[in-house]
């Protein structure tokens, strides 16, 4: 369903000095000159960002933020706005990721308010979603996941670029992923809320798949129906992994 070219975005997450943009650079000067069949993002600390977009500038290669407070500015001691990583060079952000869930409470009207706050500042919204291994074992993984779209999605993203990652919980830096059928069946599913929110728009939003990406399961998690990118963590940290993940897309 999804025609344009997938995205392959990496997350450092808290990974990342001044030496790691060595990595970055590395994966921009593989990709230098070849015509491209993904996207690719580097989601770094936010404080290597403006570092990171000065030296991808004109490689093709993005870079994205990992989460934004809703609120343009204010008292909110140690956060950054969503004007902040656009103004530091980045395009993309990553919100309501698990970790974002589970260790800061987020919910999906946090996750939607920050939605906003990246369409105010330009910037394009990859929202994360995911069941718990006791939501997938209760048999209630469809019913989360689609729940969290729903609520995690604002109103205001009708026709503006953004992304969804589909990323089970019990899957994210485990090694473990699910099934090639486990995979489809969410992305089906998800797709089926997006067709509902946005309709014509929401069969062409790309979907992403996040949790263990390697070299070794890219190609085939890739090929799955629906699938429209990665999002991937531990293996964006060196360039050969995040560029293997690259060139099986
Ligand atoms: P992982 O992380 O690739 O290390 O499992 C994915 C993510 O959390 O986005």
């Amino acid at each position: 369903m999804t025609q344009m070219r997938p995205l392959i975005a990496g997350n450092w997450k808290m990974h990342g000095l001044e030496s790691s943009l060595d990595e970055a650079r590395a994966v921009a000067g593989a990709l230098d000159g070849r015509p491209a069949a993904a996207r690719v993002a580097l989601c770094p600390p936010a404080t290597l960002i403006r570092r990171m977009a000065d030296q991808l500038e004109s490689t093709g290669v993005e870079v994205g933020g990992q989460d934004c407070r809703a609120e343009l500015s204010g008292a909110f001691t140690g956060d950054v706005s969503a004007e902040m990583l656009a103004d530091a060079g980045a395009g993309l952000v990553i919100l309501g990721h698990s970790e974002r869930r589970a260790g800061y409470g987020e919910s999906d009207s946090l996750v939607a308010a920050k939605c906003d706050a990246a369409l105010r500042a330009g910037l394009e919204p990859i929202v994360c979603v995911g069941e718990t291994l006791a939501d997938r074992e209760g048999g209630r993984t469809l019913a989360i996941i689609t729940g969290q779209v729903r609520g995690s999605l604002s109103a205001g993203l009708a026709g503006k670029a953004f992304a969804v990652a589909y990323e089970p919980v019990w899957a994210i830096g485990t090694g473990l992923t699910p099934t090639l059928e486990q995979i489809e069946a969410a992305h089906v599913a998800i797709r089926g809320v997006l067709v509902e929110m946005y309709g014509d728009h929401g069969a062409r939003v790309p979907i992403l798949y996040g949790g263990s990406v390697k070299p070794a399961n890219a190609a085939e998690i890739l090929s799955i129906a629906d699938v429209g990118g990665a999002l991937v963590g531990g293996a964006s940290l060196k360039a050969a992994d995040f560029l293997a993940i690259i060139a099986a897309a």
